[in-house]
């Protein structure tokens, strides 16, 4: 199996997603929203790449069957019902509806990868989860990282590190990895080992500074879940 991180997502070659499996990763919110929302009980959730898009669907749906969840800047976006904190995707609030979703970088990147074979959502407390279907699926892996509108995030990385670190764990036989892979996995172990502070990076502090210090430690916390949500035909649902 050959295994490669895609430090910020960008404009990509189809070409290169075909017969992969692709794991995205926003780990500062997005995708750890996701596994969170799918854990309590949501039926499915729409990812998109436009507010306004976001807000058509969530109307033609009705109130009653579905949650808009979105932010800019980390905050709320004005008239949707929640903002892109864990805590917010509770069992009240989505269990049994559709959440549609739109952030500024984490829903634009998992729409971006469909020609991919499979397309797995990942975060640091699904890691293991993850890494051990992206095995099972027996193809070659690609880890997306969102990144912060089209800059690398260091917080992408530690956690690409860490589902690089279970697949190479978890895999029976060889992987063989790039450059990019060595760098993110001691970028993970520094941080694990508490070698590396991560709490001055960009987006990190940006959200402490905002109040979402409880998020961070949230999306940080390791294999909380063993969800892992797949994205197909423009819907997140649990992969079973
Ligand atoms: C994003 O998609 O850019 C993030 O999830 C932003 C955030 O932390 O709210």
């Amino acid at each position: 199996m050959q295994l490669n991180i895609l430090p910020v997502c960008g404009k990509i070659n189809s070409a290169h997603l075909l017969g992969t499996t692709v794991i995205v990763i926003d780990v500062l919110r997005a995708t750890t929203n996701m596994v969170v929302a799918i854990q309590n009980g949501s039926n499915r959730l729409i990812p998109t790449s436009d507010a306004g898009e976001a807000a058509m669907l969530a109307s033609r749906l009705g109130a009653r069957d579905s949650v808009l969840a979105g932010e800019r800047g980390g905050i709320r976006i004005q008239g949707f019902d929640i903002g892109n904190s864990p805590f917010e995707f509770s069992p009240e609030v989505v269990k049994g509806r559709t959440v549609i979703m739109n952030t500024t970088n984490g829903t634009a990147a998992v729409c971006s990868m469909s020609a991919a074979r499979n397309i797995l959502i990942g975060a640091m407390i699904n890691c293991s989860a993850v890494a051990r279907r992206a095995v099972q699926l027996g193809d070659d892996v690609l880890i997306v990282c969102a990144g912060t509108e089209g800059t690398i995030s260091a917080d992408d990385l530690c956690c690409a590190g860490a589902i690089a670190e279970s697949i190479c764990k978890q895999s029976r036989t060889p992987v063989e990895t790039t450059d990019i892979v060595m760098v993110c996995r001691n970028l993970y172990r520094d941080f694990r080992d508490k070698r590396a502070d991560l709490s001055k990076t960009f987006h990190w502090n940006r959200l402490v500074r905002l109040g979402f210090e409880k998020d961070v430690k949230f999306c940080f916390t390791e294999d909380t879940s063993t969800v892992v949500p797949c994205y197909r035909d423009g819907i997140i649902q649990e992969m079973r």
